[in-house]
């Protein structure tokens, strides 16, 4: 709900208030986000001179103010949510609207609400004298404690205005004592959990690769230095963006915090003619007073609910095997149909073939870009061997890459110029290939053409989507922005076509692992590493920001591929259910022990998938900070709960654990399925807590299924 009242905008959602002011000079001053409070007139931050500040003809001192939307360069010296070249400018209120529900950002992806509980708030700011005019976006929502905003920049000048920066929010908090969270990583080792308290200074969580990254995701907390899962005050940005971003956190001269969250600045620049706008990706902000998990299960359920849309939304995942891990590029139709025969008679339900299908791929250094099918691999093609996995009863997916084009390619011999490159300068390759230029019409065109072709002609039930490398050689300041706007005009084109296929997003493993992705793909491949062990550390820090129903794991070989890793079948399977199910392992070579681990594992989940993809997330110990990893899916109604507890190192002399529970029912009582029907009180396994009993050994997994009685 929003109201305006004396010059006072109040915002609500289900347990939150966003507050801003107009003041008597028009600035747009920012009052308030946190825990929901009653709508009335706040204490005004006094107009107050200290030394060393400079102050407008309005007598107004803008360093000193929180703000919805600051500039540069006048009486603000902090950093700005927006900036032009060459001219330094002031806004001011002009108008408003306020209306229900929320619309579409051209160009961008972005939330959505089908509930009819959205309401949307505009604010223009203008600088008149200039004629530039910004329009600040705010969506709440009754039943979410998620705000959505975004800004957008008109050019009414009469002559070109260049932007330079342009975030997508901006939020001054009065106080510093805060700590900040994000998740930072690497290929393999993808949003590990990094925590420090704030100083005075900027931090920058921010990423120039071309795509959200390995490195820095898109998703930063802060929060009360002492917050933990229960308690605390957590708030959470999230950028709906898939190219270089930034999360940037200023802590000033008298100790106040100012964040702001968009677009990389770093090498961006957008020259609009007269009459032209620009909008910026969507911020997500969320805030829970009930430290990470109630922020993390808001957050889940927004994009649960708010960002993931289509045919999937509700659907249970296919189990699948994937061959990747299997065959690599290595394979004919022979062993695909003998993977997959075995895989049905395992409970598995979708094949995926993929990297190497097409052109003459049998190593990482040729065929991206040629996507025509490899007869001598396939001879029946990808319509035949579609049609066969589809006789033995699984569903057929397939692997693409098509952002790329191999030097070594029928597409680039007969189109050099499609891939990115700078002037006078041959383009940096990485893992053998270029990426083509999607800010081309002729380039966007041809890739819907070649995956729309197979998705039509084939029976594919799935795709993944895969992205392997950085964007180098990028031609101008900016042109990471259009290549991401070029990405979801191909992003919107596909998945349109082929509303009732499942598309999980892939780059690396998870090196665009965004909400951006998630608004057309539902799933996304967490990580390359698919060691179980550590899979929890990724899977832990990535539960921070996504629900369980965007991760894809698997059970892979061991020892495993990458780390070497033994780890017994058990530990593999209860880490990997943990997310969207699968396999990736030649299992036509594992003995019959192992084979019939599969067959009971994806019994297990059928019988758990709904609660473990749709259900509220509970954390209940930290592996960066202990050595066991422990989480737990509660259903929407409390009366089923899945529990996986992972003790990293066995340890001689070691001692029994109690781990507390989470979000059962006070007062119910639970059997776990799991262990012979065992009844325990929901009070003594939340409050109490549960003794993890492992077995014996290193990597070790305990599991409950409870079941209310
Ligand atoms: C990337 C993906 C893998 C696999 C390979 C194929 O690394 O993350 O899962 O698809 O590409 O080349």
């Amino acid at each position: 709900m929003i109201n305006f009242v004396d010059n006072c905008f109040f915002l609500e959602g289900k347990d939150i208030s966003y507050v801003m002011r107009i003041d008597k000079a028009g600035h747009l001053l920012g009052c308030y986000f946190g825990r929901k409070i009653a709508r009335a007139a706040m204490q005004e931050v006094p107009d107050r001179f200290y030394c060393w500040m400079s102050w407008g003809e309005d007598g107004d001192v803008l360093d000193e103010k929180p703000q919805e939307a600051p500039t540069y360069g006048h009486t603000d010296l902090r950093c700005p949510i927006v900036s032009f070249k060459d001219r330094v400018c002031v806004l001011k209120y002009k108008t408003h609207r306020i209306y229900d529900g929320k619309g579409e950002i051209e160009g961008l992806p972005s939330s959505y609400d089908d509930e009819g509980k959205a309401q949307t708030l505009e604010i223009d700011l203008e600088d008149a004298a200039q004629g530039i005019l910004v329009t600040l976006f705010y969506t709440v929502f009754d039943n979410r404690n998620t705000v959505a905003r975004h800004i957008e920049v008109v050019n009414n000048s009469g002559e070109d205005v260049t932007v330079d920066a342009f975030y997508s929010m901006c939020l001054d908090f009065e106080r510093s004592d805060f700590a900040e969270t994000h998740f930072a990583g690497r290929w393999g080792m993808e949003r590990e959990k990094v925590t420090s308290p704030l100083r005075r200074g900027s931090f920058c969580v921010s990423n120039a690769r071309g795509g959200s990254g390995h490195f820095m995701n898109p998703f930063v907390m802060l929060h009360d230095c002492g917050a933990n899962e229960r308690s605390g005050d957590v708030y959470s940005f999230m950028l709906v963006y898939s190219g270089n971003h930034e999360t940037r956190i200023d802590v000033d001269q008298r100790f106040r915090t100012r964040v702001l969250q968009g677009v990389n600045p770093f090498d961006f620049e957008k020259t609009l003619k007269s009459g032209e706008k620009l909008s910026s990706p969507e911020s997500l902000l969320t805030f829970s007073h009930e430290g990470f998990g109630g922020m993390s299960r808001a957050l889940h359920e927004f994009i649960r609910e708010n960002i993931v849309r289509g045919y999937w939304k509700k659907r249970e995942r296919p189990i699948l095997i994937n061959n990747w891990e299997a065959t690599y590029m290595n394979f004919d139709e022979e062993k695909v149909l003998s993977i997959a025969r075995l895989a049905k008679k395992l409970g598995i339900e979708l094949f995926v073939l993929d990297d190497g299908w097409f052109g003459k791929r049998n190593y990482d250094d040729s065929s991206l870009g040629d996507w025509y099918v490899n007869y001598e691999k396939l001879p029946s093609g990808i319509t035949g061997i579609a049609e066969r996995i589809e006789e033995i009863g699984l569903k057929f997916g397939l692997w693409f890459e098509p952002e790329m084009v191999s030097p070594n390619s029928d597409l680039y011999r007969a189109h050099p110029d499609w891939a990115i490159h700078a002037k006078k300068i041959a383009p940096a390759l990485s893992r053998n290939q270029l990426v083509l230029d999607l800010t081309k019409k002729e380039v966007r065109d041809f890739i819907v053409d070649a995956v729309v072709t197979h998705l039509k002609e084939a029976k594919i039930s799935y795709v993944k989507w895969d992205y392997n490398r950085y964007i180098t050689d990028m031609p101008y300041k900016g042109y990471n922005f259009d290549y991401t706007i070029g990405l979801y005009d191909i992003f919107d084109r596909i998945t349109s076509a082929a509303p009732e296929v499942l598309f999980e997003g892939c780059s690396g493993g998870g090196g665009r692992f965004d909400v951006g992705v998630l608004c057309y793909m539902p799933q996304i491949w967490t990580s390359d590493n698919t060691d179980a062990i550590e899979r929890v550390y990724i899977q832990y820090g990535t539960s921070f920001g996504y629900p369980t129903s965007t991760m894809g794991s698997h059970v892979t070989a061991s020892p495993n591929e990458y780390t070497k890793r033994q780890t017994p079948m058990k530990t593999r399977g209860d880490v990997a259910l943990s997310g969207n199910f699968g396999y990736e392992l030649d299992i036509t070579k594992l003995n019959d022990e192992d084979l019939k681990a599969i067959a009971q594992q994806t019994e297990q989940c059928r019988e758990v998938r709904r609660l473990v993809e749709f259900g509220d997330f509970y954390r209940l110990a930290d592996p960066f900070s202990g050595n066991i990893g422990a989480w737990q899916v509660v259903s929407g109604d409390k009366k089923e709960s899945f529990v996986c507890m992972t003790r990293i190192m066995f340890q001689s002399n070691g001692y029994y654990q109690f781990i507390r529970l989470d979000g059962l029912k006070k007062g119910a009582f639970y059997k776990d399925t799991y262990h012979e029907d065992r009844i325990y009180s929901a009070d003594e396994l939340m409050y109490r807590g549960v003794i993890a009993d492992f077995p014996h050994g290193d990597f070790v997994t305990y599991t409950m299924r409870l079941v209310e009685v």
